[in-house]
């Protein structure tokens, strides 16, 4: 099922998230449902904040061609990084259309927990390593605009203010 993706600014996207004790089956349809939101939307990773679940659970697919590669994580925490940086244009569904560079570690390794209650350990590098840093800074109430200078993010927030002023009018409210 398709979710509303909560549009900046909402407190729930400042907050930070509780983690997952325990795989449930409502964890299960939250994931499912989390991928669903992330490919109609269509985006490369989708936190559960965004969809106003203030749970530590994030989905991720950044290949762009090929078949679908949907990851899901339970409790993610970035345990090594790089000291080289990567520079990437990121965006955010919670932000939609406004697109700014940040600089962040190249590389970094992950442990997570997964929806089979297992324990995993993986580098990721490139795109997938901002997406993974993107997706675990939501769960701790981060959103890449804050990375920006004052202004810069302030303009931005001003025109979701006023987008999500318009999406009111016309009966689009979130
Ligand atoms: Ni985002």
């Amino acid at each position: 099922m398709i979710r509303d993706i909560l549009i900046h600014p909402d407190p729930r996207l400042k907050k930070p998230c509780d983690r997952v004790q325990e795989v449930t089956a409502e964890i299960h349809v939250l994931a499912k449902d989390m991928l669903d939101t992330m490919y109609d939307a269509p985006g490369i990773g989708l936190a559960a904040p965004q969809v106003g679940a203030m749970k530590q659970l994030i989905v991720m697919d950044c290949i762009k061609d090929g078949p679908p590669q949907p990851m899901v994580m339970l409790n993610p925490i970035v345990f090594w990084a790089s000291e080289d940086l990567s520079v990437y244009d990121e965006g955010c569904l919670s932000i939609p259309d406004q697109y700014a560079e940040v600089s962040r570690p190249g590389s970094v390794k992950v442990r997570w927990m997964g929806l089979d209650a297992q324990t995993y350990e993986q580098q990721f590098d490139g795109l997938w390593a901002t997406c993974v840093q993107h997706e675990i800074d939501h769960l701790n109430g981060k959103l890449f605009i804050d990375y920006l200078g004052p202004l810069k993010r302030q303009m931005i927030t001003r025109r979701m203010e006023k987008l999500k002023r318009e999406r009111a009018r016309f009966g689009d409210g979130r």
